[in-house]
């Protein structure tokens, strides 16, 4: 697909930050300039409608993968322009829905689209594997723990073996508590893949769901919002550094 860059948020494990980094991300990414879509591939257990604020919606990424509907006709436009293709959270909608047309669905897109996010679903499943498929690039994110960190490498592997581009990995949830694994021992486990960012543990991020709007609108300036947009910044390729008063005013 030319010139659109999809890329799976993908873990393994379930619960580690998917939903919230593809929404900040994608928010993040339309703050510099790009075209941005999310599509919530977790289609079973999915959410990135909830975390958006979506209102009841009648149809959604299900109809499109039953060929009922065009991606365009369930594409909510949000905040700045950010677009989202949220997921049925209705278990009957489930039927009749292949996993395996998301590629397809993206067919209309080509070109017209930066940056396709494509929110992953937990587990390495038919669901997880055809968002392997779909994606040309994959981030994975986990938590610092061994249970996450091991299904992440899972998902290296994966990514590998289906000849995706992986990205890099966000560790999520970090407290930097002694016991924690660091940056470096990550890295290693991971077998060398690199760390974009290191997002800490932030009650401002449960704070914004609750308010159903991305942590870098309600907290511009906490510490997982700036990490995120930092995140942002590779994958656009632009210059941002952690304005040096905001790091200290994050000490306090
Ligand atoms: N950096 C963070 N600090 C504190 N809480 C966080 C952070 N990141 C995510 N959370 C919280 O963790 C919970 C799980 O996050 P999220 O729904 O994004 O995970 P997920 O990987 O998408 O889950 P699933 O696998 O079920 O789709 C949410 O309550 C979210 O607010
Ligand atoms: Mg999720």
């Amino acid at each position: 697909m030319v010139n659109t860059r999809i890329i799976g948020i993908l873990s393994g494990k379930g619960g580690v930050g998917k939903t919230t980094l593809a929404l900040n991300l994608g928010a993040a990414l339309t703050d510099f300039g790009k075209n941005v879509l999310i599509v919530d591939g977790n289609l079973t257990t999915p959410n990135l409608g909830i975390h958006a604020g979506i209102p009841l919606y009648p149809t959604s990424m299900h109809d499109v993968l039953k060929g009922n509907v065009d991606i365009y006709d369930v594409m909510h436009i949000m905040y700045n322009g950010l677009k989202i293709v949220p997921a049925s959270i209705n278990l009957n909608d489930l039927k009749g829905v292949d996993p395996d047309m998301l590629s397809t669905s993206f067919i209309d897109l080509a070109g017209k689209i930066d940056f396709l996010l494509i929110d992953g679903a937990p587990g390495l499943g038919s669901e997880a594997l055809s968002i392997f498929k779909a994606s040309h690039e994959v981030l994975g994110i986990s938590t610092p723990e061994l249970p996450a960190l091991t299904d992440l490498l899972k998902s290296v592997r994966l990514a590998k073996d289906h000849q995706k581009e992986y990205v890099g990995s966000v560790v999520n949830m970090v407290t930097k508590k002694k016991y924690e694994p660091n940056r470096e021992q990550i890295e290693s486990f991971l077998e060398g893949v690199p760390i974009l960012e290191l997002v800490p543990h932030d009650h401002h991020v449960r704070h914004a769901l609750s308010k159903r709007v991305p942590v870098i609108y309600h907290k511009p300036n906490a510490k997982s919002s700036l990490k995120i947009k930092s995140v942002a910044a590779q994958l656009a390729g632009k210059e941002y550094k952690i304005p040096w008063h905001k790091k200290i005013f994050n000490r306090i």
